[in-house]
């Protein structure tokens, strides 16, 4: 009898639990936030929690909202959790507002497909980067390992709208156990605070390649052919950004025969030889590099760092790049142009600070700040 009651009960709770997540309502849960930004383009990201038709309505100066919707192989795309819409086709430097909507299905069979409620956001904007831009802002931070306060206290002492873009500079998250940790420690704040708005730029740090959900992290970005280091132009500066991979060697024991950097950094490395043979970095006045690990000419080091000085230094050294931002030591340092061992300056952001950034006719201006905004640090990069 027992036993019969404590089924009874299980059913109940189960049928209960059955019908509030019928109850519940699709939302659009995280986001939007915006990625892939360039002169011409965006991606919107966001994600909901049902199964839906996903787009975005996108907005000119005194036009009518046009939809857009993104498909591949034939089909429109649709789906459950992360969406993201590119938009092409866009004019250079131009301001442009944005809702992302989404239309529940609520059944999708091969010769009927019912839809249910449509989703919308609320309003934002967003500029398209633009190579006539004067004056070019930015803040970085970096090595916050899950403390999305800190994000915040980052985000109180900075003139978000003045931003052209924000740059995470690796180690966000001290490793990626599930997409909860992804959202909540700190895609959440910027989603909230900027990036709905500010494109967020990502980089890689070697604590975000471990963790069982390490493969999934770059379903939450957008990237220029699909991987973490890419390249992007705003006014009359080229930035690259770099992915330097895993600290230790590849057959480490604390990676378990899971990784293999010293491909990826090679392969990287083509890349990098190509992107500095492109226009768009030999035509940009301005060349600026982030990566989250130092490449840095030292004595003794850990082997990615020592991979990184040897293979990537001379390339960048050739390239003549006129700034190196990085983190990953947890201390604030500045290496002058003469002692990197590569001919050009480095600034390392603390774990504990942000750095503000412009850039401006014939110079860099950089400032380390602490999470109450003070000064820690300032120096300037004069161009050549
Ligand atoms: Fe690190």
């Amino acid at each position: 009898m027992k036993q019969y009651l404590v089924t009874v009960l299980i059913v109940l709770i189960a049928i209960t639990a059955n019908l509030n997540a019928q109850d519940k309502p699709l939302s659009i849960n995280h986001g939007p936030y915006i990625q892939n930004v360039s002169g011409s383009g965006v991606t919107i990201v966001f994600s909901t929690d049902g199964y839906v038709l996903p787009g975005v309505l996108l907005s000119e100066s005194n036009k009518e909202p046009r939809l857009i919707r993104n498909s591949h192989d034939g089909l429109v795309n649709v789906g459950n959790g992360v969406h993201k819409v590119r938009i092409e086709g866009l004019m250079e430097g131009q301001q442009y507002s944005y809702k992302v909507m989404a239309v529940e299905i609520k059944d999708h069979q091969a010769y009927s497909v019912t839809y249910g409620d449509t989703l919308y956001s609320g309003k934002h904007s967003f500029s398209t980067f633009s190579a006539e831009k004067e004056l070019v802002k930015f803040t970085m931070f970096n090595d916050v390992h899950d403390n999305a306060a800190k994000i915040g206290s980052y985000l109180e002492q900075t003139k978000i709208d003045e931003q052209d873009f924000f740059l995470l500079n690796g180690d966000i998250i001290g490793h990626v156990d599930d997409e909860y940790q992804i959202y909540h420690n700190f895609i959440d704040t910027c989603a909230n605070r900027f990036a709905s708005r500010i494109p967020m730029m990502y980089v890689r740090g070697n604590h975000e390649t471990r963790g069982n959900y390490a493969r999934q992290l770059k379903n939450y970005f957008d990237f220029d052919n699909d991987k973490y280091y890419y390249a992007f132009t705003q006014g009359n500066t080229r930035f690259i950004v770099l992915d330097t991979g895993e600290d230790k060697p590849d057959n480490h024991g604390e990676y378990f025969g899971l990784v293999d950097f010293d491909t990826y950094r090679a392969e990287q490395l083509e890349w990098l030889k190509q992107e500095m043979a492109s226009p768009e970095f030999q035509n940009a006045e301005v060349k600026i590099v982030f990566a989250h690990i130092p490449v840095l000419k030292v004595d003794k080091s850990w082997h990615g760092m020592a991979q990184l000085a040897k293979h990537y230094g001379p390339v960048l050294k050739k390239a003549d790049i006129d700034l190196m931002l990085c983190g990953h030591t947890h201390q604030n340092a500045w290496v002058d142009a003469k002692k990197t061992g590569f001919g050009y300056p480095m600034m390392i952001c603390s774990n504990e600070d942000f750095l503000a950034a412009i850039v401006e006719k014939g110079q860099i201006k950089m400032w380390i700040k602490n999470q109450k905004g003070e000064e820690v640090d300032y120096k300037v990069v004069k161009l050549k």
